[in-house]
């Protein structure tokens, strides 16, 4: 695909003309026929993703579009995508390949595909030649562009790919439509600079740049004051926060004025990066009102030379450092991380280092990956593992984390715990769910009165990846 001209930089204000153009063709449908158009928003990938995905339905809403819940119902289709594995793209490409007959029904349905696939030129070339229904294109750092591209693919009639930001700006007071009323998500910076050699991130996210901190701060004040309970900040790496900006504060500054809050409410953050996860924030969160003692520091590697390959910048002495840091403050601290099993050139010996650091730390919860090579990564270039030795691999750190996680929770029964009640559970809806400040799924038989509010439960009994207890 020939490469098109970057786009200058537009912001939200510059995107209220194009808003207010739809609004208006939408009132007059709403109107007409008595019924609003649909947006259906549907979401793949990381919490960053998620947050993004309010941005769209923000948008879309003040577009004039009713957001649905069906793609079926739908007159505009947003697809925000992941580039983090194989599995994510494929699975994405299914479903969009799904929404060819929708198409077929509905020739006015608009399909806008986005997020990190989208900032990929293969992957953009795929939407080209493989899904011509697909009405328009664009990378996460367009997304404040939603409506400019919307009205100029009506407007035209021609399919848009819209190019890469010509330069990676921090856009703000984008509407965002949350989709829960009691947790948050607020992103504080955007973008990666680490390149771990295994990660498309840095390449479809673009360079860190972090929001102002007085903005961050009202935005958390706002959530607060409208009773949101469970706020978690965001960014690819939160640790390096400011390390764009000048005024010289960092992460830990900004967790220690936002603890100032008054309020009933809890304050979490990831991804932190083991390079840069200070003692400094570490003794801010000990000694915080708000901050929730749950940290999720990924470790990838338990082996030395995996680590180094990796391009991760630190050991597993370091990491251990830093966990027994964490735990000499917070005794009651919640520790989980991502691993990555059969990075290339992973040996039986490299892998052991892992199973010894999962021994060492006990995490109380793994995310845990097959490693996928990434186009246009070192990894993707390096010798890779075969898949049956790295499926074996895969069983038995699944099989040690399982034991390890019910020791941990297990060492939960009989205390009692605050948790925040999200309803009544998708898998038994004779219990109600929530989420422990450690951030473990608790099982309690609860009524409609709880949802959004904090309740104390005993725990009785435990698994390896949930919690079963009484209300008191
Ligand atoms: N910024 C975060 C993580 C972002 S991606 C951090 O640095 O920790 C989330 C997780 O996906 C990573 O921690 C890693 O474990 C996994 N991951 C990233 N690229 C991958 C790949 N190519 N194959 C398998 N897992 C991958
Ligand atoms: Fe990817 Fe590494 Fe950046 Fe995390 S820190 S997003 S793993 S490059
Ligand atoms: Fe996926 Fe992009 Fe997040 S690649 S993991 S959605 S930053």
């Amino acid at each position: 695909m020939k490469k098109n001209t970057p786009l200058p930089p537009l912001g939200a204000a510059e995107q209220k003309q194009y808003t207010l153009a739809m609004r208006a063709e939408n009132d007059r449908i709403f109107e007409a026929t008595g019924k609003r158009r649909g947006a259906f928003i549907q979401t793949f990938g990381c919490q960053q993703n998620e947050a993004d995905s309010e941005k769209f339905a923000g948008m879309c809403q003040e577009m004039g579009y009713a957001i649905v819940t069906e793609p079926a119902d739908a007159d505009f289709i947003v697809v925000n995508t992941c580039a983090i594995r194989e599995h994510a793209e494929k699975r994405t490409l299914s479903i969009v390949g799904q929404y060819k007959h929708l198409k077929e029904k509905n020739p006015a349905l608009v399909i806008a595909v986005c997020g990190c696939m989208m900032a990929q030129e293969h992957r953009q070339n795929d939407i080209k030649f493989r899904y011509p229904y697909v009405d328009f294109v664009m990378g996460p750092s367009s997304l404040h562009r939603l409506p400019q591209l919307l009205c100029q693919k009506l407007k035209t009639g021609k399919r848009i790919y819209c190019p890469e930001e010509a330069e990676y700006t921090v856009v703000e007071d984008l509407p965002i439509r949350r989709e829960s009323s009691y947790r948050a998500w607020v992103s504080v910076m955007y973008g990666c600079n680490n390149f771990c050699s295994y990660c498309i991130v840095p390449y479809v996210r673009g360079r860190e740049r972090s929001r102002e901190k007085d903005k961050i701060v009202s935005e958390v004040r706002e959530l607060v004051a409208a009773g949101y309970k469970d706020i978690t900040l965001l960014g690819q790496n939160v640790n390096s926060y400011a390390k764009d900006r000048t005024e010289g504060y960092d992460f830990a500054d900004l967790l220690a004025e936002l603890d100032t809050i008054e309020g009933d409410f809890v304050l979490r953050f990831m991804t932190s990066h083991p390079k840069d996860a200070s003692r400094k924030l570490i003794d801010v969160m000990a000694t915080s009102r708000h901050i929730a003692h749950q940290f999720h520091l990924p470790m990838q590697s338990g082996s030395d030379a995996i680590l180094s390959k990796m391009n991760r910048r630190y050991d597993t002495e370091k990491y251990l450092g830093i966990v027994d840091y964490m735990k000499e403050k917070m005794p009651d601290v919640t520790v989980t991380s991502d691993i990555i099993v059969g990075f290339p050139g992973e040996t039986e010996e490299d892998f052991e280092g892992t199973m010894q650091m999962l021994s060492r730390v006990r995490f109380d919860m793994l995310y845990s990956f097959i490693y996928s090579p990434r186009k246009g990564t070192p990894a993707a270039e390096m010798e890779q593992v075969p898949k049956d030795v790295t499926a074996a691999r895969f069983e038995r750190l699944l099989a040690l984390q399982k034991q390890i996680g019910q020791e941990r929770n297990d060492a939960l029964v009989g205390k009692t715990l605050r948790v925040l009640c999200d309803g009544v559970s998708k898998g038994n809806d004779a219990l109600y769910s929530g989420r422990t400040e450690g951030n473990k799924i608790a099982f309690f038989e609860g009524d409609e009165e709880d949802v959004g509010k904090f309740v104390n439960i005993t725990v009785e009994r435990a698994d390896a990846f949930a919690l079963w207890g009484k209300k008191v």
